[in-house]
């Protein structure tokens, strides 16, 4: 997936967001713990989005073909990087998991998270899981922690425009996606009784 860079420098409270996420990070960087780290960055990107000027207008336009994922900003130290994602109505990403931690906020607009667990039988098949459907409203915050799987799939579930903050561990402008793989061709099939209890650990490994 292809995104695009902001042409400006951060807004000034995404500006202001980074600089308490760099001293955030310095604070946990003994605990080794991506909870930890994303609950903190979670409490501060919740001040952000009630922020007035986060975007600039620019950064807030769409593409028609499918949602756009928006680099505003990488961290100085390069330790993670704030992405905005413009949806359209019914646009949708494929159903992924991701490199890094991510905590990510509406900023406004409806989206539906649906998250699934990879499954394996005994004869190598693999299949999702339904778990969890959710809606997230403006202010609401969705973590992602690995070493959860972390398999999703999000979309606009509103009739205007949707936009949500991204917070990834990692230097988006050099590893190009948050994605790892995506799971598109997979069947997904609900838990009965007789699911298998092999379970494909996060990043299939
Ligand atoms: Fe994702």
């Amino acid at each position: 997936m292809q995104h695009s860079v902001a042409d400006h420098p951060p807004t000034a409270p995404v500006h202001s967001f980074v600089d308490d996420v760099e001293r955030l990070l310095d604070a946990h960087a003994r605990d080794h713990d991506p909870d930890l780290i994303v609950q903190a960055v979670q409490r501060r990107l919740t001040a952000l989005l009630a922020s007035e000027g986060v975007l600039e207008p620019a950064d807030r336009i769409p593409w028609a073909d499918h949602y756009r994922p928006h680099l505003l900003t990488v961290a100085p130290s390069r330790r993670f990087s704030v992405m905005a994602l413009i949806w359209a109505p019914e646009q949708v990403t494929p159903i992924h998991d991701h490199i890094c931690w991510c905590v990510v906020g509406v900023l406004e607009g409806l989206e539906r998270e649906q998250r699934f667990s990879l499954r394996q039988n005994d004869d190598g098949q693999r299949w999702l899981a339904p778990t969890t459907d959710v809606m997230v409203n403006p202010g609401e915050i969705s973590r992602l922690t690995p070493p959860e799987e972390n398999i999703h799939q999000v979309r606009n579930a509103g009739d205007a425009l949707a936009i949500s903050l991204h917070i990834y561990g990692a230097d988006i402008s050099v590893c190009g996606s948050s994605v790892n793989q995506c799971f598109d061709d997979l069947p997904i099939r609900a838990d009965t009784a007789a699911t298998p209890q092999t379970f494909v650990s996060w990043r299939g490994s």
